[in-house]
């Protein structure tokens, strides 16, 4: 019987990873937990708690209390907004996963833990296309400081105490659901809504900027995937290279024009730009993609069909009050 916790289920990934994992392990095998309010359908779907994941002493009663075998945890302070108060991000993104990570080792239950990592563990003496999974790795943003040494430590609890941690470095994820908030990849989610919103968009960075990207289902089944991987499979314990599609602002305008033929974009970068550059353009995952079968399914046509869609019909349900 698994019991499983989500830190961070109000989030862009814990709010979708909740609904997925409480379809396969049962509504109330799932406990959801945020330092703020979630939405209706995690709320009233299964259990639902406020928990701060930086209180380790009420952490641990939590996971005793609810007999918790597995963790996910989803809270960090993204990469746009670590740089405006690095110490305090810093403080959070290291703090969050080492009581994570002790909780792991002391609770004997507790059998696998899941982490997310980022393409921001690459800097700029990273190769620009198809970065390997071990390669230089120079982060030059807090956020990217933090994953990088996240890493280090999940592969470290892994071998001194066999915490069994799993972790993926995610692309810039592209959902509907919930929206991002301080990241350098927010950029593509917004161009979405603010096609339907007002056919115009002010992008932060410039127009031929690429960025490895993924749609949210891609991600959730990757992470799914990965964390039912027998773990003799595992090659590694740190985290993987995922790769979906790479796009740029420019090829996204184009791609929502086939829908929104009026739509106008506009350039005024700012300091993520800087941040931008300093990441890949694409990622090369032939590694994770012999831990199962795992391949993305998404492109950016699927991708923007999708989005156009359901945004259009969120904002009509919400205008209806439903
Ligand atoms: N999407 C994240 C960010 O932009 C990268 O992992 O900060």
């Amino acid at each position: 019987m698994e019991n499983i916790l989500i830190i961070g289920a109000a989030g862009q990934i814990g709010s979708e990873i909740t609904l997925e994992l409480r379809k396969i392990y049962g509504d109330s095998h799932v406990f959801a937990t945020d330092i703020k309010n979630a939405p209706a359908d995690i709320r009233d779907g299964g259990p639902f708690q406020l928990l701060d994941v930086m209180d380790d002493k009420r952490l641990i009663h939590f996971v005793i209390r609810h007999k918790i075998t597995q963790i996910y945890h989803f809270a960090a302070v993204l990469s746009g907004n670590a740089e405006k108060l690095p110490v305090q991000a810093w403080k959070i993104n290291m703090d969050s996963l080492m009581n994570i990570l002790e909780v792991a080792k002391l609770v004997e239950e507790i059998h696998k833990v899941f982490w997310p990592s980022s393409i921001a563990v690459f800097g700029e003496s990273t190769p620009k296309t198809f970065a390997p999974q071990v390669t230089v790795m120079e982060p030059s943003t807090v956020y990217g400081i933090s994953k990088l040494a996240g890493e280090r430590w999940c592969e470290y609890y892994f071998k001194k105490f066999g915490v069994d941690v799993r972790s993926i470095r995610y692309p810039g994820l592209i959902s509907y659901k919930t929206e991002p908030g301080g990241g350098t990849t927010d950029w593509a989610v917004e161009i979405y809504y603010d096609a339907v919103r007002k056919e115009n968009y002010t992008c932060f960075l410039k127009e031929d900027t690429t960025l490895p990207m993924m749609f949210m289902p891609d991600a959730i089944k990757a992470t799914i995937n990965l964390m039912e991987v027998e773990r003799s499979r595992l090659k590694l314990h740190s985290a993987y290279n995922i790769a979906g599609p790479s796009m740029c602002p420019k090829e996204v305008a184009k791609d929502i024009r086939r829908h929104i033929p009026n739509f106008k974009i506009q350039y005024e970068p700012d300091f993520r730009q800087e941040i931008a550059e300093t990441w890949p353009e694409s990622i090369d995952d032939s590694l994770a993609r012999t831990n199962d079968d795992w391949k993305p399914e998404y492109d950016l046509t699927r991708i923007t069909d999708i989005m156009l869609k359901e945004i259009r019909e969120k904002i009509n349900n919400s205008a209806q009050g439903k």
